[in-house]
């Protein structure tokens, strides 16, 4: 643990304030979608940290499903071109979808998740993402639940990775620049 933190700059969010952010998320989605069975679609791999307690928080029925993508081109920007590794299970026509996801940088994995979703016809389609880059954006995209806004900076930690590490830190930290410049 100790070499991975020595590689942060700084602790942006300490478990006890994630724990206490996700739970108020888990509360308003509750009230908003009572009677509602909503389902929640989780974007693997990263955003399962946060689905896992976002759905403890939850005190309505729910279903969950799980969609993989990967990206392609150059790794440290988003290309916006996205290929389904892993489609949903569930029958989602008429239904109301809450999609789960990590982080948006810029926005164009979750427009292109969202496009790909509607063609199946679902009642209502809402984002609820753990942490949102704002100033990263490239497109015009609404995020519907946000757990933190942050700066443009590369964060890891909460199940965020650089190059396949670092998801196991129980915070969310800033990576220092020279690890991955
Ligand atoms: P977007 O399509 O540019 O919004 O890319 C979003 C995806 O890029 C996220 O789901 C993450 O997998 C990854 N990503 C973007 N910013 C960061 C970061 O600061 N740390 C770790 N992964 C990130
Ligand atoms: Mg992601």
């Amino acid at each position: 643990m100790d070499t991975m933190i020595a590689d942060l700059s700084t602790i942006l969010f300490d478990e006890c304030q994630i724990r206490t952010r996700i739970k108020e998320l888990g509360f308003e989605l509750s009230k908003e979608y009572a009677g509602k069975n909503p389902v929640l679609i989780c974007i693997l791999k990263v955003a399962v940290t946060f689905l896992s307690d976002l759905m403890r928080y939850m005190t309505i029925p729910l279903e969950i499903d799980f969609m993989s993508i990967s990206s392609y081109g150059d790794s440290s920007v988003s290309s916006g071109i996205v290929q389904i590794r892993k489609d949903i299970d569930i029958e989602i026509k008429d239904r109301h979808i809450i999609i789960v996801e990590d982080i948006i940088d810029s926005g164009l994995s979750l427009q292109y998740i969202i496009d790909y979703l509607h063609k199946h016809q679902p009642q209502t389609i809402k984002t609820c993402v753990l942490l949102d880059k704002p100033d990263a954006h490239k497109i015009d995209i609404e995020i519907d639940f946000v757990g933190f806004q942050i700066q443009n900076e590369f964060v890891v930690g909460f199940g965020l990775d650089f190059a396949r590490k670092y998801r196991n830190l129980p915070f969310i930290g800033v990576l220092k620049e020279e690890v991955y410049k």
